[in-house]
């Protein structure tokens, strides 16, 4: 894409004009060829309307190319400066309880305030014309992971009122969205689109039409607001790339949609957490499917903006990177498909919240164990990564992940421990502990690639999907789809045109009679004759079959014996329903069983924690061999590959070749 391979994520104006000589040669030393930059430096560039110095930047931008260092350069609406907040304070953004978030953080803006959108305006035009003829400025990045810190934001007159304008855009007539959101119920009903509230707290539970639209409008507001600020870097300084620095599975904004404006995405991958410190230990997983989501963003490789370069944490403080780890994450961001590598960050800043987010260089700029591990990683790894630009993991089997269908299980969960992207994880998982490839896909991509294809709780039915499900079953596809699918329409009202999965009870061959939420309690599920019974998790679909046969049945409850999972023909293809959230070892079994049937294959067989990952083009394949346990590990590796065979250390990596 760039022919970058290496970066890291620079803050020149952190530290004296004399160390950014040192800092450039230490990097380039290092291997490191490009750096982002500017993207919180507002207050530095403009202190007052319309005072624009950059020559400091432009100093620094000079200094780096001077050792073969581009950069790319971000816009810096994530944190609007004070002077700006004291002449706009309604710029600032206000939560779902009136409350609002002030200065001294950052994100402490609304981005749909017109005045905002003219502060705005002004400097990215004059930072691009700045720019534009400048050829060490490859590329930008808009804001900072739009969506972060804006879960719960913004409520104010202004994202009101733009939430009025969308929803007339949408629906046309305020009779249309009455009919749509349900307001019959509790006396909801609009005579106008004046009247439509955006969803604040409320005394009670809300209507989840309005919620679910609410969520889409956030997600549209964040789209729209990168794409006037893409236009205009794209009016004054056109020939640059423009990407964005996204977060997995993050769902403030889809990113699928975002996507669209790209040249390539990228993604910041902290795979040592920190803010969630009591998550489960074992994360590898979750890391592994957030990268296959965001290679699915444009269907091509992507970079990672911010790589974890050591100990995470603000006023918490992550866990030390285990010898060889840092490196091991890097190259899993690799091996599902990125070509370059930026590291956040070159050094631990000596100021502000993230004092504790450590560089590759410590406070005291005195390389330690961070910078030779990656340093020694970037040499093994760079000749291979250099060949490797622009291949890609071959994908037999998809997962579908969904914006629409999260929010709408956000809104109305029905177990207080159901999550989509849990639920989605339970599948992902059996696929990743086979080593089977897998692409993320959005509801709208191509069904037909893929030999198995996996609709995780589809609970909104939306025009059209069940045609399009039928139609990949009857080519020949391994369709599975699981509980709580049919349910409701795409405006989040409850479908009553037929059984459930509305619209797929024939595709299933299969209808659910009733069910059961497991508040609570657990139930099991025993797989076909067997004896033992394996657990189930947050709800059970009880299920009557047409034309399925029964793979799996309850085991516990008034409904022991009924079926749980079951399968049937479809056209050329298959089709399963899993009425139940699997516990890891049904979905183990199960998912062995719908691989065979589909005919797709994990690349090969290691043990648990060792991740094998491939990427692939013109005849030419990578077979990256990961171990992310802390012991040692032999793997058993088939004679087409080349290199290394001897056992993988703790938290060691391995690149194979074949032809
Ligand atoms: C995010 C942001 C960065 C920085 C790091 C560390 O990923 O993009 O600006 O805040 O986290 O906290
Ligand atoms: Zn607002």
């Amino acid at each position: 894409m760039s022919g970058h391979l290496w970066g890291v994520d620079y803050y020149p104006e952190h530290w004296p004009k004399e160390r950014w000589a040192v800092d450039a040669s230490m990097m380039r030393e290092m291997g490191i060829t490009v750096v982002r930059m500017a993207e919180f430096s507002w207050q530095k560039f403009e202190p007052r309307e319309g005072e624009f110095h950059f020559e400091e930047l432009d100093e620094a931008i000079s200094v780096l190319a001077k050792e073969g260092i581009d950069c790319i350069l971000g816009t810096p609406s994530a944190a609007p400066p004070a002077w700006i907040i004291e002449r706009n304070p309604e710029i600032e953004p206000v939560d779902s309880a009136d409350h609002v978030h002030h200065f001294g953080g950052r994100h402490h803006d609304c981005q749909s305030n017109p005045v905002y959108r003219e502060h705005i305006r002004r400097y990215v035009t004059a930072f691009a014309e700045h720019y534009a003829d400048n050829p060490h400025v490859i590329g930008w990045q808009v804001d900072n992971e739009l969506g972060n810190s804006h879960g719960d934001l913004c409520y104010c007159p202004s994202c009101e009122s733009r939430f009025r304008q969308w929803l007339r855009e949408k629906y046309g007539t305020v009779e249309e969205l009455n009919r749509c959101w349900g307001t019959a119920f509790w006396s909801q009903g609009y005579n106008s689109f004046e009247q439509v509230p955006a969803p604040r707290n409320t005394a009670s539970g809300h209507n989840p039409s309005h919620q679910l639209d609410w969520k889409r409008f956030c997600s549209d507001l964040v789209c729209e607001f990168h794409q006037f600020q893409a236009d205009i870097l794209r009016a004054h300084a056109p020939g640059k790339f423009i990407t964005h620095n996204m977060m997995g599975f993050a769902n403030k904004v889809s990113y699928y949609d975002l996507g669209k404006q790209l040249e390539f995405a990228s993604h910041d991958q902290y795979p040592g957490g920190h803010f969630h410190w009591n998550q489960r230990a074992f994360r590898a997983d979750f890391h592994a499917a957030e990268l296959d989501m965001i290679r699915a963003v444009k269907g091509q490789p992507y970079w990672v903006m911010e790589q974890q370069s050591g100990i995470t944490g603000w006023e918490i403080v992550g866990a030390a990177p285990k010898p060889g780890q840092l490196a091991l994450w890097a190259a899993q961001s690799i091996a599902h498909g990125a070509d370059t590598i930026v590291f956040f960050r070159w050094r631990s800043c000596l100021m502000g919240t993230e004092q504790y987010w450590h560089g590759i260089l410590p406070h005291s700029g005195i390389p330690g164990r961070y910078y030779r591990e990656l340093r020694a990683f970037m040499e093994q790894t760079g000749p291979a990564l250099r060949d490797m630009q622009g291949s890609m993991p071959q994908c037999e089997a998809a997962i579908i992940r969904s914006y629409d269908q999260e929010w709408a299980i956000d809104i109305q969960p029905h177990h207080p421990e159901l999550r989509y992207i849990n639920h989605l994880m339970t599948c992902y998982r059996a696929l990743w502990n086979r080593n089977v490839p897998v692409d993320l896909i959005p509801e709208e991509a191509d069904f037909s690639r893929y030999r198995l294809l996996i609709a995780p709780l589809m609970f909104l039915m939306k025009p059209g999907m069940a045609d399009r499900l039928r139609a990949y079953a009857e080519n020949g596809g391994t369709l599975i789809v699981t509980m709580r699918s049919g349910v409701k329409d795409e405006h989040d009202l409850a479908l009553a045109d037929g059984p459930l999965p509305c619209g797929l009870d024939d595709l299933c061959g299969a209808w659910v009679t009733e069910y059961d939420c497991l508040l609570q309690r657990e139930n099991h599920v025993r797989w076909r004759d067997e004896e033992e019974s394996v657990g189930c998790q947050c709800w059970c679909d009880l299920l009557e079959t047409t034309t399925a046969e029964t793979i799996a049945v309850y085991a516990g409850d008034f409904y022991a014996g009924t079926p749980a999972i079951t399968k049937n023909r479809c056209g050329r293809g298959t089709v399963y329903y899993v009425g139940t959230q699997m516990g890891n070892e049904l979905a183990e079994r199960f998912m062995a069983e719908a691989l065979t049937q589909s005919g797709v294959q994990g690349l090969l067989d290691t043990p648990f924690g060792v991740e094998a990952v491939c990427r692939g083009k013109d005849g030419r394949r990578w077979l990256f061999l990961l171990n992310h346990t802390g012991e040692a590990q032999t793997v058993e590796i088939p004679e087409e590959w080349q290199g290394d065979r001897g056992p993988l250390e703790p938290y060691g990596t391995r690149i194979l070749t074949a032809r």
